[in-house]
């Protein structure tokens, strides 16, 4: 029987296995080839590239666990069944097969008793019902009527429930079929279908069809049709073990447990079990994306990041606890078998003891003025959210809550119009950035890869063979490159290696792709240093004679695509790891 979060992933990575699809990585949180996004919100994102046409060092089925992290239901977070932070199971065919295969795999592993084993009576499932874009599913239609679903348990929906991406305003997209599991709860109404969210039908698993790139001009056909599918891995635990509430599995369980144990509260009100689900939802995406060396700020990832951490604060401050993320953190760790967790426990730990400090300091007389602003009134005016935000700390979801709490309104407008009059580098600007997507951002990013071997290869030449990368993380506007050095570098050194990358971009250097072995690449000394990133099957890539590295590219034919190469920042990050900041103009 299947029933915990570890005999589903390894069943789920071995049936797909059994139907040959490669298993490739778990990928960082912080998207690598799509900058369209914040963060990996689905498996789907590290393969932008792969959808549109790049060829897969791991072939064209694949199939993986991934952490995501969602912030568009982050309000919902304290009921049944939403979360910040989960795990998706996802499989894979790019350009291989299409739409009855994969749903025959789905059907297949949702109900043979060697697999889940889940009552295909319970099972419903949604179909795309067309539009002006892209018309009705039919074809899914009757892939699920051959294996046996009713017309009632076959429901239509438009773009909003039955159409996946994209995250920007451009991108790879397509219609899905979605299989729910009813619970065997009462409908909320008599219009409860599996579009509700009261928590009857339990979404487990989205299969979408890829066909088309939504860009400026309209929905055009991709080049080739890819399959992308996800299963939530605490939603099909949560029904394997017949619980309705997602907090009550054993991923949840030993986390919301030291909750009550901290407070010192055994049967805890509505409102007080919505506090604790809240803090250990949030502290539990914190401490990924502190473990992949985020913190908190006012930007960007960092803002979402203090968000979490500031209203966990105050959800334990309600339960009457203080000084209590660390202890949180030490449950999380054991419920997972990340490796980067525990590597980066000290970190987790700090960064969030200090961001506990510094809002403490000024939490409670920021309450005090919060209700000063409340009283008497039936909305919390622009400058005082400001103001809140400004001198107190708190983010403005937080004053939105409060003022929820007590049935007032947030003048947001007039809180942007004032973060604007003080020139804040803000979250709007974030907003702004990332709302609006970065049209073909793929053939930036693809230069900078390129870019980024170049760097890699001249650093070595120039500080020795000891120098490797640390990291290395790509957006459409600049590379960020971290390596080992134990000193700043002059600023002759970093004029030096400027010109070396631009020596060998003005050279034409042709760039070369082959197809190998890990081992096979590593006897041809091309360079590799993240071996358990890599799957069995490696690309590499050579650029003229000059630099060969493992990599799962995409990267330019020819390096005369890549324009003039420029260092904009150079700093430490760490003891003896410095990091580049570099452009290509
Ligand atoms: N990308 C699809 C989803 O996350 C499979 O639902």
């Amino acid at each position: 029987m299947i029933k915990t979060r570890k005999q589903l992933i390894e069943a789920y990575l071995k049936f797909f296995k059994s139907k040959k699809h490669k298993v490739i990585q778990n990928s960082p949180l912080i998207p690598e080839h799509d900058p369209t996004v914040l963060f990996t919100t689905a498996g789907m994102h590290p393969l932008v590239p792969f959808i549109l046409g790049a060829k897969h060092p791991s072939g064209k089925r694949l199939v993986n666990i991934q952490k995501c992290i969602r912030t568009g239901d982050i309000e919902e977070v304290g009921d049944d069944i939403h979360l910040t932070f989960f795990e998706m199971l996802g499989n894979w065919s790019l350009g291989d097969y299409w739409k009855e295969q994969a749903i025959k795999y789905s059907y297949e592993f949702l109900t043979e008793k060697k697999w889940l084993g889940l009552n295909p009576k319970r099972l419903h499932v949604s179909v795309f019902k067309g539009d002006r874009d892209a018309p009705k599913d039919t074809e899914s239609v009757e892939a699920w009527r051959s294996l046996g679903i009713p017309k009632e348990r076959l429901w239509f929906f438009g773009k909003k429930d039955n159409f996946w991406g994209p995250a920007g305003k451009t991108g790879p997209c397509g219609p899905s079929t979605e299989i729910f599991y009813d619970t065997g709860k009462k409908k909320c109404g008599k219009k409860c279908d599996p579009s509700c969210s009261c928590g009857k039908y339990f979404e487990i698993w989205n299969d979408v069809f890829m066909e088309y790139h939504k860009t400026a001009t309209g929905y055009k056909k991709l080049k080739q049709r890819n399959v992308d599918t996800g299963m939530g891995v605490e939603r099909t635990i949560a029904i394997l073990q017949n619980k309705e509430i997602i907090y009550d599995t054993e991923i949840f369980s030993p986390i919301t447990k030291k909750i009550r144990e901290l407070a010192k509260i055994s049967k805890p009100n509505k409102e007080q079990e919505r506090s604790i689900r809240i803090i250990s939802d949030h502290i539990k995406a914190a401490c990924f994306m502190l473990a992949e060396r985020i913190a908190p700020s006012n930007l960007d990832r960092g803002y979402v990041l203090r968000r979490l951490i500031r209203k966990s604060i105050r959800h334990g401050r309600l339960l009457g606890m203080s000084g209590f993320a660390d202890k949180i953190v030490e449950e999380v760790i054991r419920t997972y078998d990340y490796q980067h967790l525990k590597r980066n426990k000290s970190f987790i730990f700090e960064e969030l003891k200090k961001e506990e400090r510094k809002f403490s300091r000024t939490l409670e007389r920021g309450l005090r003025k919060f209700e000063s602003f409340a009283s008497g009134r039936k909305q919390i005016n622009g400058k005082n959210a400001f103001d809140l935000y400004q001198s107190y700390g708190f983010p403005l979801e937080m004053t939105i809550e409060l003022a929820k709490e007590r049935g007032l309104k947030v003048d947001e407008k007039g809180f942007q119009k004032q973060l604007k009059k003080h020139q804040q580098i803000s979250r709007q600007a974030t907003e702004k950035r990332f709302k609006s997507g970065l049209a073909d951002s793929t053939t930036e990013t693809t230069k900078l890869h390129t870019a980024t071997h170049l760097l890699h290869r001249v650093l070595r030449d120039v500080f020795g063979e000891k120098v490797r990368q640390h990291g290395s993380h790509i957006t459409a506007e600049r590379l960020r490159f971290d390596f080992n050095l134990d000193r700043k570098m002059t600023g002759k050194e970093i004029k030096k290696i400027e010109k070396m990358v631009n020596d060998r971009i003005k050279a034409a250097l042709p760039v070369k792709k082959e197809e190998m072995s890990l081992a096979e690449a590593k006897r041809t000394g091309a360079l590799a240093f993240f071996g358990e990133r890599y799957g069995e099957r490696v690309f590499v890539y050579s650029i003229g004679n000059y630099s060969k590295e493992v990599c799962g590219g995409p990267h330019v034919k020819n390096t005369k695509e890549l324009g003039k190469f420029k260092i904009i920042k150079e700093e430490g990050i760490g003891a003896g790891v410095r990091r580049i900041r570099a452009v290509l103009e």
